[in-house]
């Protein structure tokens, strides 16, 4: 192993910093060894700051309809080959409930941007989770003015998704007609303002990504202050304008997730549904060199088909309950265990 090497893995999960050319070197491992090194120092950062417990969140996909068109993403507003549909707001309630009843402990309410839902809608949707189920409540519902936002948070929802997807800004323009990477991170600055939980996260392997940029995607985040990353590999969507560029590989995405795990040691990091799609046993791959919560569909089934972000999505044709056996056993199968309790952040005294 080149000694470089070992002293700054070392050296990040000592002292979780490192310059942008030093996380450049270490996000490129040169040897098994290497590699190796880099995803058991992840695994033991992730085990002193988070435990063995896993966290799992269940997702609601609550509607597929979005406003936005961004190239990578199979919901884009100008793919007409696709299904749309709305989940009737007392199913929206019921799916949580049955998640309840299965043990989860957190909502994630995900949709496209779909404004057709009012804050006054889903305000009504949080409030009555909030009062006759014990969970928390995760809102994934892409952008919104700073006083929606408020009123979210004060219906009671504890935590906000909102991915940076990347930190090259020429990028992102070129993947976001329309948006902004600036309106982006204005957005993620007024939700840790008004009190949420917040989590970004970011796609590896986009065409034209840089190792440069997934250092920037890391030390954004760390940068931020976020509650937790979401990160995972592109998945090309034939019915998009990126549809014929390579996937992102698993070697490359457990290669972020593990350097994010060093550099970002008490944050919630899931292992996401696309690593576990380019790799039927990518899920548990990730938890064993940085992850610690895994999100699974709690989306009735019926609808399940038509949320095509990426093709090959796993767990479409499976129920909320197989789905919430399935991961509990995958999760006991590399000694860990499933985590009781809210699993709100970790964040502790590290934070300035
Ligand atoms: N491959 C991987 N991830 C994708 N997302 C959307 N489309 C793709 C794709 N083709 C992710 C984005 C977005 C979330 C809804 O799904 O990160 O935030
Ligand atoms: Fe819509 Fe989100 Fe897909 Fe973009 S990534 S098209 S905002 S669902
Ligand atoms: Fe859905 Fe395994 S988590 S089938």
């Amino acid at each position: 192993m080149r000694e470089k090497f070992v002293q700054l893995v070392d050296k990040a999960a000592t002292n979780h910093e490192l310059t942008k050319d030093e996380l450049v070197y270490v996000l490129q491992p040169e040897t098994d060894a290497e590699k190796n090194l880099l995803f058991k120092k992840a695994d033991e950062v992730r085990k002193k700051y988070c435990g063995e417990g896993v966290h799992l969140r269940g997702i609601v996909e609550f509607s597929n309809i979005c406003e936005r068109n961004c190239l990578y993403c199979g919901l884009r507003k100008d793919n007409h080959k696709l299904n749309r549909y709305r989940i009737p707001d007392d199913e929206i309630f019921e799916t949580a409930q049955k998640a309840a009843s299965l043990g989860y402990k957190t909502i994630v309410l995900q949709s496209g941007e779909d404004s057709w839902y009012t804050t006054e809608r889903l305000c009504e949707i949080i409030r009555k989770i909030k009062k006759h189920l014990d969970v928390a409540v995760t809102l994934c519902i892409g952008e919104r003015s700073y006083e929606e936002y408020k009123e979210l948070k004060n219906a009671g929802a504890d935590r906000y998704l909102l991915k940076h997807e990347t930190a090259n800004q020429t990028l992102y323009k070129r993947l976001h007609p329309g948006m902004s990477f600036n309106e982006r991170l204005k957005r993620l600055n007024w939700l840790k303002e008004i009190g949420f939980q917040v989590g970004s996260g970011n796609i590896i392997g986009l065409p034209y990504q840089t190792i440069e940029d997934l250092a920037d995607d890391i030390l954004l985040m760390k940068k931020i202050n976020v509650d937790m990353a979401g990160i995972g590999p592109f998945i090309p969507h034939k019915a998009t304008p990126i549809g014929n560029f390579p996937a992102g590989t698993l070697d490359l995405t457990l290669r972020v997730v593990a350097c994010a795990r060093l550099l970002m040691p008490d944050i919630h990091l899931p292992a996401t549904t696309a690593v576990g799609t380019i790799d039927p046993y990518g899920r548990e791959k990730a938890l064993k060199c940085g992850a610690n919560v895994v999100m699974p569909n709690i989306t009735p089934q019926k609808y399940r088909k038509d949320y095509e972000i990426y093709p090959n999505k796993i767990c479409i044709g499976e129920k909320p309950e197989h789905c919430r056996g399935c991961i509990q056993k995958r999760i006991e199968s590399i000694g860990r265990f499933v985590a009781e309790g809210y699993g709100h952040r970790i964040r502790s005294s590290l934070q300035g």
